[in-house]
């Protein structure tokens, strides 16, 4: 072989090598999550994600359940003329036939949303009570039969724990009742989902969580429908050791299905100088505290645990801070140190 031809071929080798993704030093070889856990194992998802097919193979390979990250909400659904569009979550809810997952719904009443034709309402024409009670029919019918359950009330506590937060909802057809009423409507609209109670903090406010626990006994006391509890688990990798064990064993205290239902362990938002190889530690050991301690829950109250997406280039928080590396697969879809971590605490 002349120089020339080797030398050409070696270096075509070399470039090969360089353009071939570099494992990351973090990749780990795992099974698939929902292989390894006993309980369905969800993610959230936007339904443009669906067209990435490297992403979409990863979710389908990973998960059972699917989470809808924002285009089952209000802000998707409610246009300005009080008209409704389903176009987004609906190849959400084909996506997941398709791949035999569960649907779960997620949001219907937000204090953080009260879209301009709820807020505007010409009650002339419809009163507010039959808007409400007509939009939670309407998407909650729409997958009737295909969700499994639904945050029906999403973040109705006040963080400090002192009561329940103010919203449209509450100003306009009371501060218990427009919970209590979601509650129904859903069940009218689906006899079968699991209707949650979903809030965030549980595990860094005891307080808020005391609030969240009377307020699901005050819902079922009344005649509510709550079949669950959610707890977002939105953390960050300094999160006291134990603080999730607490507030897991706690929140099942009502007997009630648990769902872990966003859970992501920011890098970026814990406090302090740590380097980012004991943050990446820190991280893993509050993932595998979360599945040690929903292992710990009965199979009955095992609803769900639910990451709030995959990979970390569309985490929410990498808009906070674009280092943040808050999930268990990487950029590229690799599984990472936390992955282990987490699917270890499972045994
Ligand atoms: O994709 C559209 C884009 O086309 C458009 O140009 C842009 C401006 O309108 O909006 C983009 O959609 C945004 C969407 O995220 C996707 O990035 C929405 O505006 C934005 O409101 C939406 O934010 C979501 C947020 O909830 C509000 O719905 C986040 O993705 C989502 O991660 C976040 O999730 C919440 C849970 O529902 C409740 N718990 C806390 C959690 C994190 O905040």
């Amino acid at each position: 072989m002349s120089l020339s031809r080797r030398a050409v071929i070696g270096s075509a080798l070399a470039l090969a090598a360089c353009e071939r993704p570099r494992p990351s030093a973090a990749a780990v070889s795992l099974a698939p999550l929902k292989a390894l856990a006993p309980f369905p194992v969800g993610t959230a998802v936007q339904s443009a994600q669906l067209q990435d097919a490297a992403l979409a193979g990863l979710i389908a390979e990973n998960v059972s359940q699917l989470t809808p990250e924002w285009e089952m909400k209000m802000e998707y659904i409610v246009q300005d003329d009080g008209g409704f569009r389903f176009d987004a979550p609906d190849r959400i809810a084909a996506f997941a036939r398709e791949h035999r997952l569960r649907l779960f719904g997620h949001t219907l009443v937000w204090y953080a949303q009260s879209p301009k034709a709820f807020a505007e309402l010409d009650e002339r024409r419809v009163a507010f009570p039959d808007a409400y009670r007509n939009y939670i029919l309407a998407v909650v019918g729409r997958y009737r039969g295909q969700a499994v359950g639904w945050d029906v009330v999403n973040e109705a506590v006040a963080e400090d724990g002192e009561g329940w937060r103010d919203s449209l909802w509450s100003r306009k057809l009371g501060p218990f009742e427009h919970m209590r009423l979601a509650y129904h409507h859903a069940r009218e609209a689906d006899p079968d989902a699991a209707l949650f109670l979903n809030d965030y903090n549980l595990e860094y406010l005891p307080k808020k969580r005391a609030t969240f626990l009377k307020l699901a006994e005050r819902l079922l006391a009344a005649g509510a429908p709550l079949s669950g509890l959610g707890t977002q688990t939105h953390v960050a990798a300094d999160l006291e050791p134990g603080a999730l064990k607490a507030a897991i064993a706690d929140l099942a205290s009502l007997g009630l299905p648990i769902h872990v239902s966003e859970m992501d362990v920011s890098l970026a938002r814990a406090k302090g100088f740590r380097s980012r190889a004991d943050l990446v530690a820190d991280q893993g050991r509050v993932y595998a505290e979360a599945a040690r301690a929903f292992m710990d829950l009965p199979a009955a109250q095992r609803f769900a645990f639910t990451f709030w997406g995959l990979r970390d280039a569309e985490s929410w928080l990498k808009r906070e801070k674009a280092w943040d590396a808050p999930l268990l697969f990487d950029d590229m879809g690799r599984a990472k140190p936390a992955a282990a971590a987490w699917a270890d605490a499972l045994r």
